[in-house]
């Protein structure tokens, strides 16, 4: 029987798990560019109805609705007005970093579970207010790292459950763009907080960080520049005028378990890479190739470097195939909604993406102290 054969059948059998007894009313916050993959996403699942958007800028939702044929959808000029007059079983929140942590507190405190796209917040202080608003609604919150979902991550972290590198040491990640400055929300503090460790470092970080189980950090010795996004040289004028966030990284955090981490990202510099992923190990060593941005998959075959019968080996793992065409980020808010029909686990939790964030806020801290800092964590309870 052929693959194309028999993955008709696989796909048949998964729309038939899919109950469409009830339809979801589903929410949609921040009307913007990435509201539109959550958008085609909720379109391709017959258990979902998208009834409501709201968005600060006036007329955008309604666009936004056209442009998908949802004209039905009723539109709000803010997330406060929509969440009083609407009755969701579900919100996907895809504004700015900035206004995550309002929004998101807010949806899960009437009552509505939430996937929210990354990063999870700007600061430690506000990933905690929003645990505590998870913790007092009871309700799902996921965090939107659609990587999670791709058979080349899962590989990384089973690669390192299966106890083949041995006790983990230290790990390289990061990476970045040569020349890859975005524009619009994402180069201002006042929409997007923090710069390219919010955009693209919190993948690569929880590339990582969820293979090894997501060790507590503990202080982190930060540094942040904006050299080339301040500078019209690099950078469109009127960009470079209004840029305030950082468009480079680099740290060194010791995580609990005595594990090193070492992490730059970049928008822009003058080299193509700052370098592959790295994960050491008492056993053994895997080499991730570098990407542009960490948003989907790795950069290539991944290499495990082991000594075999006394002699040093170098194996090559092949990119792993997607189980099938639907994408990652279908995935990502399928794996939500299920969660929600099932009352089951955040596929994301902020758990683990708490610390992810902590780092984040750690180097944005010690940068500015010049030095190294204590990470410290407010109690959830
Ligand atoms: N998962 C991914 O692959 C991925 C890709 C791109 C962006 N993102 C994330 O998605 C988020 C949004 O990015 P974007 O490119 O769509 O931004 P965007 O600026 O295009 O859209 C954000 C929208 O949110 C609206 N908004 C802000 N606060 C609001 C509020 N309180 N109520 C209603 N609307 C509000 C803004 O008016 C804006 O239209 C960012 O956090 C970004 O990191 C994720």
């Amino acid at each position: 029987m052929s693959d194309a054969v028999l993955s008709q059948f696989t796909q048949a059998a998964e729309e038939k798990e899919i109950d469409t007894s009830k339809k979801l009313k589903v929410g949609i916050i921040g009307t913007g560019w990435i509201a539109g993959a959550h958008c085609e996403s909720y379109l391709q699942m017959p258990d979902v109805e998208i009834v409501a958007g709201a968005d600060l800028i006036p007329g955008k939702a309604e666009k936004f609705f056209k442009k998908y044929g949802l004209e039905n959808a009723r539109c709000y000029p803010d997330h406060k007005s929509m969440l009083e007059n609407e009755e969701l079983d579900a919100v996907s929140i895809c504004t700015y970093n900035a206004t995550h942590a309002e929004c998101t507190i807010d949806a899960l405190l009437k009552g509505v579970p939430v996937l929210l796209e990354k990063p999870m917040c700007v600061t430690t202080d506000e990933a905690v207010e929003i645990m505590k608003a998870e913790k007092a609604s009871g309700k799902i919150l996921s965090i939107g790292f659609q990587p999670r979902m791709d058979e080349n991550m899962k590989m990384i972290k089973k690669i390192v459950e299966s106890g083949t590198l041995g006790k983990i040491y230290y790990i390289q990640t990061g990476g970045g763009r040569r020349r890859g400055i975005p524009n619009s929300t994402f180069i201002e503090k006042k929409t997007a907080g923090i710069g390219a460790m919010g955009d693209i470092g919190c993948y690569s970080m929880d590339m990582v960080l969820n293979a090894i189980g997501y060790p507590k950090p503990l202080t982190v010795t930060g540094y942040t520049s904006n050299f080339f996004g301040t500078n019209p040289k690099y950078n469109n004028p009127a960009d470079a005028a209004r840029f305030d966030v950082e468009d480079f990284a680099a740290a060194f955090v010791r995580l609990e378990g005595d594990i090193i981490l070492d992490f730059r990202i970049s928008w822009a510099m003058h080299v193509n890479t700052p370098g592959d992923t790295i994960i050491m190990g008492t056993e053994g060593a895997l080499r991730i190739p570098s990407t542009d941005c960490w948003n989907g998959t790795v950069g290539g075959p991944m290499t495990l470097y082991h000594d075999v019968a006394g002699e040093q080996c170098e194996t090559i793992i092949p990119i792993v195939p997607n189980k099938d065409d639907k994408g990652l980020f279908y995935h990502k808010v399928r794996s939500f909604l299920d969660a929600v029909k099932n009352n089951g686990e955040a596929p994301v939790p902020t758990s683990q993406i708490l610390y992810n964030q902590a780092i984040i806020d750690g180097i944005a801290k010690s940068a500015e102290l010049g030095r190294e800092i204590e990470i410290h964590i407010p109690s959830i309870d």
